[in-house]
């Protein structure tokens, strides 16, 4: 199995469950109890909660703890929108946002918020001017995401936070696909969203990182906890396990994305020389994470030819792959097409080099099966008698094994292409006769499905 998806989770790194484990059996006691076991687990929550400050850090800032990054973004955006809207009701946000951050402001557009989105240059960065154009007396918060998730297009976070500095607003980061991959100065920015399941920690634990001053309305109401933001028992195990895994990551860091940069090294050298391949990620993007686009072949089918090797890649971000155009993706290429077959890959520290020149095999096994570019007339049936196909590669390796096949064309003319409406496995089958057309069978086709239409066409067919 190779796991090329380190994007959408991560496994939890032994030693992190390893301290779950502890601290769930030796720290029983609510950390908001007044009893010595409660003050031991209050203990062990300010240090693993100072840990965290002191990785990222951070001096001021409050650490709320959230059960995912999604519920962090929600507190955040909702939170001072709702706390600020005598100030304001304005928000200025990307397009290249998680569906958690697009949701909240959906939301908040329906009480009378007003949103704006920011203009992005050609490699999908913020444009720094249209902010500053965009930017009002009655702009209370500034969304951005730091590291696009489907992309890994990095947005120069604190130039963009010295220049917010000057405004009378909050700037809050979606850092989720940021921490634990690479280092950021996040001195002036507001609010941080984050989660442990990105860097190898548990699922079901994040964080909010609030400076001080910031005034946000709870989200939860009633209940009880270490913050009066986000109530609810602590969850202490969970809460040692986020801040246990940062620690592990951040001493890694810089090795990793040395290593990670190699390895994306090698993907983009072996995926360029595809005619149908382009590379969606730019300079601007991460090495963790590597977007490109196969054109005509529904990212779905790629992905599920990869499953039959047992590799492991994303459509899109896991959290937005029902979607047809991939919103990032045009963002940052600017192009329909690219963006409605795009791929993910993305890898970690764990990744090898083993790993990614079996990929490559079997991306080029999958590119030449699925690969559409094929035209065959390839049936000999009797003197009047003949059946076409556009076909795949490995459709027609097999069909030759039954059937008696003449081989004709191999390069489809795209415009031809085009006409068909191709983007998925054998769509068309043309059957005639003294070399005029009787039938045209358009429809992606499994090979079981070819067979029987040739076997029903009621003429003799000669097998090998
Ligand atoms: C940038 C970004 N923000 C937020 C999220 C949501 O994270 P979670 O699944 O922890 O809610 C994700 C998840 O992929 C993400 O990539």
């Amino acid at each position: 199995m190779i796991y090329l998806d380190y994007s959408a989770t991560s496994p939890v790194d032994k030693k992190v469950l390893d301290t779950y484990n502890n601290v769930s059996v030796n720290f029983i006691g609510n950390s908001n109890s007044l009893h010595k076991l409660g003050i031991e687990a209050k203990k062990l929550e300010n240090e693993a909660t100072a840990q965290i400050k002191k990785i990222m850090k951070l001096k001021d800032e409050e650490v709320i703890y959230t059960s995912c990054s999604s519920e962090s973004n929600n507190l955040a955006i909702k939170g001072v929108a709702l706390r600020n809207q005598k100030k304001g009701m304005h928000i200025i946000t990307t397009n290249l946002e998680h569906s958690s951050v697009y949701g909240s402001i959906s939301y908040l557009q329906t009480q009378g918020f007003e949103i704006d989105i920011v203009k992005t240059n050609e490699y999908g960065l913020v444009d720094l001017e249209n902010l500053k154009e965009l930017l009002r007396e009655d702009t209370i918060l500034v969304t951005i995401i730091e590291v696009n998730s489907e992309t890994g297009v990095k947005q120069n976070i604190e130039e963009i936070a010295l220049l917010l500095k000057n405004y009378n607003c909050y700037f809050h980061v979606d850092a989720t696909q940021a921490i634990g991959k690479i280092r950021t100065d996040y001195t002036n920015v507001d609010l941080i969203s984050f989660a442990a399941h990105k860097f190898f920690g548990p699922k079901g634990i994040a964080v909010l990182i609030k400076k001080k001053n910031v005034l946000i309305e709870n989200l939860i109401h009633g209940g009880k906890s270490t913050t009066k933001y986000r109530s609810g028992t602590p969850a202490l195990p969970l809460i040692v396990s986020i801040s246990k895994a940062l620690r592990i990551i951040d001493e890694n860091i810089d090795i990793y994305y040395n290593y990670i940069k190699e390895l994306n090294d090698l993907l983009v050298k072996g995926l360029k020389k595809y005619k149908n391949v382009t590379i969606n990620s730019n300079e601007y993007s991460i090495p963790h994470i590597l977007n490109i686009s196969v054109i005509n072949i529904k990212p779905e089918t790629f992905q599920h030819a990869l499953e039959n090797y047992e590799i492991y890649i994303s459509t899109q971000s896991a959290c937005s792959a029902n979607n047809p155009v991939s919103k990032s993706v045009l963002e940052v290429t600017k192009n329909e097409k690219r963006a409605s077959y795009s791929i993910r890959i993305s890898i970690a520290g764990i990744t090898t080099v083993e790993e990614i020149d079996q990929f490559l095999i079997a991306f080029d096994s999958c590119y030449k099966e699925l690969n559409i570019g094929w035209f065959m007339r390839l049936i000999r049936v009797s003197s009047s008698w003949c059946v076409s196909c556009i076909i795949t590669k490995k459709a027609w390796d097999e069909l030759k094994e039954i059937y008696d096949c003449i081989e004709y064309d191999y390069d489809m003319d795209e415009e031809l292409l085009k006409n068909y409406n191709v983007g998925n496995i054998l769509p068309v089958i043309i059957i005639e006769q003294n070399n005029i057309e009787v039938k045209r069978i358009i429809g992606e086709k499994s090979k079981k499905e070819i067979l029987e239409i040739i076997n029903n066409i009621g003429v003799k067919i000669w097998k090998k």
